[in-house]
């Protein structure tokens, strides 16, 4: 048909095959191909039609780089109902992950077979929009409306199994696809079996009370983002309108949602998160080294997060602590996180045994000789560091990697505590790192490319995000974080309470407030840092006042019950406390602060603008590859809505003559020393250009 599609006929059965790598993508070639194939069908001596992918996958839906340009002919919706209206039988044999409109593009076939390790999604959703190709019309009529919804509002795949237990797919198989897809077929034949439209079938009625419960959970749940009620409002209309009106208006909503800002940061987000593993001047084929076997350094919080991630994705692990009491208890908190999985059903019983099995403890350095990466986890003490570095130089065996998990030290004087700085690199995990997806790979002024390479390919492997940083205080996410936070304490003592501060960042989308999360990281660790500095370096008391007072007081943050908030023992629900605003009145007298009204505007613009012009600035030094990272840094570490596309696209969607007008009123209300507008900021708003398009042209050039 053409170069990515081909129809062949098998005896009486057309089959038509779609290979367009990697994935399948149903971009418009792909259609133009399939629709050819369906007319040639029509006129040949085919008695049936099957439909098949090559490669690794059936097709995982549309083709989301031609999203927001004019769309181009065959729609697929058109090209579905032609599929469906053909009077051949027509069966769809799915492989891989057949996600979205290649979804749908099952759906309007008669018969699916799917191979058992097959699995099928509808994840539009995370592109901020939801089926727009009859998902929302047909699903429910083959699964009901509360599996369809499910589906469609989660976005989270599920296995062939499940997927022939909700009527999804009519035969599950395994071996060799296109063989069983071939007899299936024949079998429907031989059978007589009809053409079955799903087009035809009805909805099973609903109680009408099920739509208001739905939108309710769908609205808590969605948290600003509006595609999971738009796909709600598409599934009502499968039950109240005919199926072509129904169909007519899931594509004037889909378009609607194309159209809008939410997707269209969500699409960032997608290929932001692809190109961050790519790194400049570090060809694909660059060697990679083999790694087996994993130590860590340290049971803490983070080890034994970092240790069950490991393990998760199949790698023995070694854990070493100072002494069998701090071993027993890090392994101990390791039992605790696998139950939590178990109960949270996020692991099988069975296989979290299998995982905790692949962790073992030790008190003895010999214990690391044939580890292949060894992370450091301990405290945040470099002199610690360093003497751990120098004790890993003299027992792990050559060519291993040696990976520090420390939030602020710099890598590079870590590195130089070894005879081999080119084998070091900082692996910066998030807490807690058996669930947070970030992981900031570090690369020090020594680290060698193979190192690099490595790590970027075993984030993958072991299903994280990696974004590579450069060596800075805080490397891109947690050096960012400084000036939000300092932010949200000013607003506190110039006039705000931890209740508002949080609510406004929580309304605007953030996952958590930044008060919110200074107690749950602890109040101390700030505290303990600013006791190193000299009294100069510590920075303007009135960022740090507030905190150090409560600290003193005891009251560290979740931890010790107590810190900005009073949190229940048992529960650990967080309640105000009237103590705490007085700190905060008692704080600003002491430094002379009139206090006033501040609006949740206000407290927005100056916690997100500091993130903005910081990590413009993140990008200039060359810290971040390209704005994008720090995109994906701040959606997948920090709890940016991904629906706001991270603090780059967010400045570009606001405007960037918008974002500095507002930072240099900043500047002359706070001060220079706060709000001197990054110079990149003020050449782009100069130029009338956007961070995205500066971004664009670095990468050519
Ligand atoms: N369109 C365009 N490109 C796609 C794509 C798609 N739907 N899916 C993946 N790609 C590209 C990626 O950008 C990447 O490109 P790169 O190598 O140049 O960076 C390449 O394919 C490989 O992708 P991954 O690195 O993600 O490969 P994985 O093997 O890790 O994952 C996958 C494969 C599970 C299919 C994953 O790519 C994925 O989830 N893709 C998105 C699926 C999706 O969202 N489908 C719905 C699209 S919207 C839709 O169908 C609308 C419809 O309802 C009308
Ligand atoms: P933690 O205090 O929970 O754990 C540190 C562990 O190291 C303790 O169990 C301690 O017994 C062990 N340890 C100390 N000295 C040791 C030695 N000489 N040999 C072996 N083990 C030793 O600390 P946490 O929070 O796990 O932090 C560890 C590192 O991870 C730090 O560098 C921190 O900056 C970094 N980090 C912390 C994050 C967090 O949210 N807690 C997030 C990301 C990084």
């Amino acid at each position: 048909m053409n170069s990515r599609v081909s129809y062949e006929l098998v005896e009486t059965v057309g089959v038509i095959t779609i290979d367009n790598p990697p994935v399948n993508a149903l971009s418009q070639a792909v259609r133009a191909g399939i629709l050819d194939a369906i007319r040639a069908s029509r006129a040949d001596d085919s008695k049936a039609v099957l439909i098949c992918c090559a490669g690794r996958t059936f097709s995982a839906g549309a083709d989301i780089s031609e999203f927001g340009k004019p769309p181009q002919e065959p729609f697929l919706p058109d090209l579905l109902n032609e599929i469906e209206a053909s009077d051949k039988l027509v069966v769809a044999a799915l492989h891989g992950t057949a996600l979205g409109g290649g979804f749908e593009t099952a759906l309007a076939c008669h018969y699916r077979i799917a191979l058992d390790s097959a699995s099928i999604g509808l994840p539009e959703v995370k592109l901020g929009l939801f089926p727009g190709a009859g998902g929302t019309q047909r699903i429910p009529r083959l699964a009901g409306v509360a599996a369809a919804v499910d589906l469609m509002a989660s976005g989270k795949p599920i296995t062939a199994a499940r997927a022939a237990e909700l009527g999804l797919v009519d035969k599950v198989v395994s071996g060799e696809l296109r063989e069983a897809a071939l007899a299936y077929t024949n079998e429907l034949l031989a059978a007589g079996a009809p053409v079955r439209r799903v087009s035809e079938l009805d909805v099973d009625p609903v109680d009408s009370s099920l739509f208001d419960e739905l939108r309710t959970t769908l609205a808590r749940r969605a948290r600003g983002q509006i595609a999971p009620l738009k796909m709600l409002e598409s599934v009502q209309a499968a039950l109240t309108l005919p199926f072509a009106e129904g169909l007519a208006q899931e594509r004037e909503l889909f378009l609607e949602l194309m159209r809008g800002s939410q997707s269209n940061a969500l699409r960032h987000v997608f290929f932001a998160e692809r190109t961050a593993a790519k790194i400049r001047g570090l060809p694909r084929e660059t060697p990679r080294r083999e790694i087996k076997q994993v130590g860590i350094i340290g049971g803490g919080t983070m080890g034994g997060g970092i240790a069950m991630t490991f393990a998760n994705a199949d790698f023995p692990v070694v854990m070493l602590e100072i002494n069998d009491a701090a071993l027993a208890r890090g392994l101990s908190i390791v039992d605790r996180n696998y139950d939590g999985s178990v109960k949270r059903g996020k692991l099988s019983a069975s296989q979290a045994t299998a995982c905790r099995e692949l962790i073992s403890g030790t008190t003895d350095y010999a214990a690391l000789a044939q580890c292949d990466l060894v992370i450091e986890a301990v405290f945040e003490d470099p002199k610690l560091k360093q003497d751990i570095f120098a004790r890993l130089d003299k027992c792990c065996k050559d060519g291993a990697i040696l990976a520090t998990n420390t939030s602020y030290q710099d890598v590079d004087e870590i590195a130089a505590a070894t005879d081999r700085p080119e084998d070091v690199i900082g692996l910066h995990f998030f807490s807690p790192a058996h669930i947070m997806k970030l992981l900031e790979v570090v690369r020090g002024e020594k680290t060698a490319d193979d190192v690099l390479a490595t790590c970027m390919a075993l984030g993958k492997k072991i299903r994280k995000i990696p974004v590579m940083s450069g060596v800075c205080y805080g490397f891109i996410g947690n050096r960012m974080l400084q000036p939000y936070f300092r932010e949200g304490q000013l607003c506190l003592i110039e006039g705000s309470t931890p209740e508002r501060v949080d609510a406004a960042m929580q309304e605007w989308g953030m996952a958590m407030g930044p008060i919110s999360v200074g107690d749950l990281a602890g109040l101390d660790v700030g505290y303990k840092a600013r006791e190193a500095l000299a009294i100069d370096e510590r920075g303007d008391p009135k960022s740090f006042r507030v905190s150090d007072a409560l600290v003193e007081m005891g009251r560290l943050g979740q931890k010790s019950g107590a810190g900005f908030y009073t949190y229940d023992a048992e529960t650990r629900v967080k309640s105000s406390d009237p103590v705490v605003l007085e700190v905060i009145v008692q704080a600003a007298k002491a430094l002379d602060v009139e206090r006033r009204e501040i609006d949740a505007d206000e407290i927005v613009d100056r916690l997100i603008y500091s993130l903005v012009n910081e990590g413009l600035r993140v990008v200039e030094e060359g810290i971040a590859q390209r704005p994008s990272d720090i995109d994906v840094v701040y959606v997948y570490g920090y709890g940016f809505p991904a629906w706001r596309g991270g603090p780059m696209h967010y400045a570009d969607a606001v405007g960037l003559d918008k974002v500095l007008a507002r930072v240099t009123e900043f500047r002359d209300r706070f001060g220079a020393a706060n709000w001197t507008p990054a110079p990149l900021l003020q050449k782009l708003a100069a130029e009338g250009s956007t961070i995205e398009a500066w971004a664009a042209a670095a990468a050519n050039g």
